[in-house]
């Protein structure tokens, strides 16, 4: 099949209503969309992506009229879409009749996001319905932040990408379960920080306590310990303007290997030393990382070696990502 990248909303619908899964650009990451009540198109997702079936989808809505279609509410939900939607906040709720076991994989819940992203919208608008849409990669591949992302993933699967430019955030959205409202539970750091979500709801969140086994039944597979993992092997250390390899990593750290800091070093870049965010700002680090990993995924370094960030704010959505890409974890 031959991918189109192009600029034109309406093709995206169009090809949506043949049948065909597409890639449409969100203000988190690039989605692979289908409308909710086609299970022939979602059933297309799971083949392209190579995703498990026990991985749900996550439900985007235009507003919170729609949102009341497919999940109940209570008013701590609308509170929460009032302050937080549109943007990246998906709220687990329990789910209506109408969406099928194949969105949920079998679950009485559903995940519901209601994007920002201009052209995603008018693609929901368009279509008449919700979109589900899950990252517009194959499985435990980085997540893409660019049209030219996904086309060097899925091209050749699917008919079209929507080209919207670069993501804003870079990081997929913050999910939270209100499936129990006496606690809220973090399935999924994001660029909606704990911090943000405790001091709105005015009581603590119970956040994921490190990676969940793989045999372990699980709530979010998102939570993968190999997940957004770059081909290239990635190594995460602490400090890397400081960083001193125990002698056994020495080789790796110094052949041919991408280092990536998070702010610019106090000395000028050498060969191979990239920095996520110039202007010194988490937020932009954060934006940058996926792009960053595809990029030096294509250039044939040996390894990667990158620097966790601070654990607050956006920063433990930055870590929870390098975690989960990293091969050796030389933080302690
Ligand atoms: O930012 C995003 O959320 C992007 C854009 C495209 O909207 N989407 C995204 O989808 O990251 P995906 O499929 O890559 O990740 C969805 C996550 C998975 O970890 C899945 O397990 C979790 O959401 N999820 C979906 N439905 C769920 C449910 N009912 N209960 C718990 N977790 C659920
Ligand atoms: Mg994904």
């Amino acid at each position: 099949m031959k991918t189109i990248v192009g600029t034109s909303v309406e093709e995206a619908v169009h090809w949506l209503k043949c049948g065909e899964p597409v890639a449409l650009p969100t203000e988190t990451v690039y989605g692979l969309a289908a409308p909710l009540f086609s299970e022939e198109t979602i059933r297309k997702i799971y083949f392209v992506k190579q995703r498990p079936a026990n991985n749900p989808l996550i439900v985007h809505v235009l507003n919170f009229e729609q949102l009341k279609t497919v999940a109940e509410t209570t008013p701590l939900v609308q509170a929460l879409t009032e302050r937080f939607w549109p943007g990246p906040l998906t709220l687990v709720l329990k789910k209506k009749a109408c969406v099928s076991n194949l969105v949920t994989a079998e679950q009485a819940s559903v995940a519901v996001r209601c994007p920002q992203a201009p052209l995603f919208r008018r693609a929901i608008d368009l279509t008449g319905e919700p979109l589900v849409a899950p990252s517009a990669n194959r499985f435990q591949h980085v997540s893409p932040t660019t049209a030219m992302h996904v086309l060097n993933d899925l091209g050749g699967s699917i008919p079209y990408v929507l080209d919207g430019g670069a993501c804003v955030f870079g990081l997929e959205s913050t999910i939270l379960s209100l499936l129990d409202e006496a606690q809220p539970t973090l399935l999924r750091y994001g660029p909606i920080a704990t911090e943000v979500l405790e001091a709105f709801l005015k009581h603590p969140i119970i956040t994921p306590s490190g990676v969940i086994s793989e045999q372990k039944p699980h709530l979010s597979p998102g939570l993968y310990k190999k997940h957004y993992s770059p081909q290239t092997p990635l190594y995460l250390v602490k400090n890397l303007a400081d960083y001193v390899p125990p002698s056994r990593y020495k080789e790796i750290f110094e052949a041919h290997a991408a280092h990536v800091f998070l702010f610019p070093p106090s000395r000028p870049l050498r060969e191979g030393e990239y920095v996520l965010s110039p202007n010194g700002d988490l937020n932009e680090a954060a934006s940058r990382l996926f792009a960053c990993l595809q990029t030096l995924d294509t250039q044939g370094w040996l390894s990667i070696w990158a620097e966790a960030a601070p654990n607050e704010g956006i920063g433990r959505a930055l870590n929870d990502r390098l975690t989960r890409a990293a091969h050796v974890d030389l933080r302690t």
